[in-house]
């Protein structure tokens, strides 16, 4: 409900010059620390989720908070994408630019089976790369992205444009801002 989008909205704190100048950071710590923030933020991707999902795919760090409950709800699997250097087995591995620079993600090869209906969910939707390049790990595996459920999307940064170029055009968010 809208009321329930309100109180959402006024638990995410705006962090003027962070990390950097000029950057307003949105903080999702006053969410998380609210009983019924945080429960409403679940409760909100998870209706999102489109039936028979098998797996919640979440991103290290932040993706890690939402995407475990939501698997949870759904009675699905959780599967977690990770920065280099962090899983123990075979990996698959997708690079992607930074601001400054570029960075890859890791998913551990045998996680999921071929043709798996595959949820990703993750905190923000700023200018896509994060979830671009989740979206190339699951292709390597041969698993269907069903959907991407995000708890916010930063409209001005165009990561909605970025994914559809990328052809993912299943995406939701709970905030925009
Ligand atoms: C943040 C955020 C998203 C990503 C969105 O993660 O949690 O995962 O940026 O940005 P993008 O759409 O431009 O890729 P970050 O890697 O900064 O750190 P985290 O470990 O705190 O999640
Ligand atoms: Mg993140």
């Amino acid at each position: 409900s809208g009321s329930r989008l309100e109180m959402l909205a006024s638990l995410i704190r705006d962090v003027p010059d962070f990390p950097q100048p000029g950057v307003v950071f949105k903080d999702i710590t006053p969410l998380l620390a609210s009983a019924k923030g945080f429960q409403a933020s679940i409760d909100e991707l998870v209706a999102s989720a489109p039936a028979d999902i098998d797996v919640v795919v979440g991103m290290e760090a932040r993706g890690f908070i939402f995407a475990a409950p939501v698997a949870l709800a759904l009675g699905a699997g959780f599967v977690p994408v990770r920065k280099p250097g962090k899983l123990p087995g075979d990996v698959v591995s997708q690079g992607f630019d930074l601001e400054y620079g570029s960075t890859e993600l890791n998913m551990h090869r045998d996680a999921i089976v071929s043709g798996a209906r595959v949820l990703v969910v993750d905190d923000v939707l700023a200018t896509g790369g994060t979830i671009g390049a989740t979206a190339r790990l699951l292709e390597q595996l041969g698993a269907e992205l069903v959907h991407v459920s995000v708890l916010m999307e930063l409209e001005f940064l165009g990561g909605r444009a970025r994914l559809e170029s990328l052809g993912i055009r299943n995406c939701s968010a709970v905030l925009k801002v």
